[in-house]
């Protein structure tokens, strides 16, 4: 049977999004794949990472996407600086939406207020439980009897913008670490393509302060 275009469906209304990474890139991956779908509302039309080592990029670049490494080292402890370059690379791909996908810089609200309700974020905990790094270790350590990831709208204070969707899974008493982060990892890939749809459907938006 032929595909049916619908106009929401349609190419030329994708929001241009660029995914800001550091490293491995599984989430990025499966932002690539459900903008696959034709009728997915985004289109990932920039990898961004600050490290040129980053195994994401190889991955981007044979899904044929564009890339930018912004080397945040060579700005010293300017990070401003740093944020005017990663500014200037999203501006010259006229991007509309930034997704965070383990992107290990902290952001200054310079750049944060030029993307409000724009840019979002995933992090492995319920937020707002386990804010910051090692979450899984905390949940653990903590007796927590559920887990999960969060993707949520960036503001000014780390890990704490509105939630836009949210996942649980248990922890179990044999979990370590590893065991604990592998079974968010499958959330996470879950969720971060359902929170960018609805953001770029305009279903999810932030309100206005
Ligand atoms: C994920 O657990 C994400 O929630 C956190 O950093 C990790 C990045 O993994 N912010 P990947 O690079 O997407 O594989």
């Amino acid at each position: 049977m032929p595909d049916v275009l619908t106009s929401t469906g349609d190419a030329m209304a994708r929001k241009r999004v660029a995914v800001l990474i550091s490293g491995r890139g599984s989430n990025m991956v499966s932002l690539i794949e459900a903008a696959k779908a034709q009728d997915y509302p985004a289109e990932i039309a920039l990898v961004v990472s600050n490290r040129s080592d980053a195994a994401g990029l190889a991955h981007a670049r044979g899904a044929g996407i564009a890339t930018e490494v912004v080397d945040h080292t060579r700005f010293g402890k300017d990070r401003e600086a740093f944020e005017r370059a990663l500014q200037a690379v999203l501006e010259q791909h006229r991007i509309e939406l930034v997704c965070l996908a383990g992107f290990m810089r902290l952001l200054t609200p310079w750049f944060i207020e030029r993307w409000p309700g724009r840019m979002l974020n995933i992090h492995p905990a319920l937020l707002p439980a386990f804010k910051g790094l090692h979450t899984h270790e905390r949940a653990i350590a903590d007796g927590a009897k559920t887990h999960g990831a969060t993707v949520h709208f960036v503001v000014p204070e780390m890990d704490s913008g509105p939630t836009i969707a949210q996942a649980e899974v248990p922890v179990l008493a044999t979990d370590t670490p590893e065991t604990l982060a592998a079974r968010v990892l499958v959330v996470e890939h879950r969720i971060y393509p359902e929170a960018l749809r609805r953001v770029a459907d305009g279903i999810a938006t932030i309100a206005a302060p």
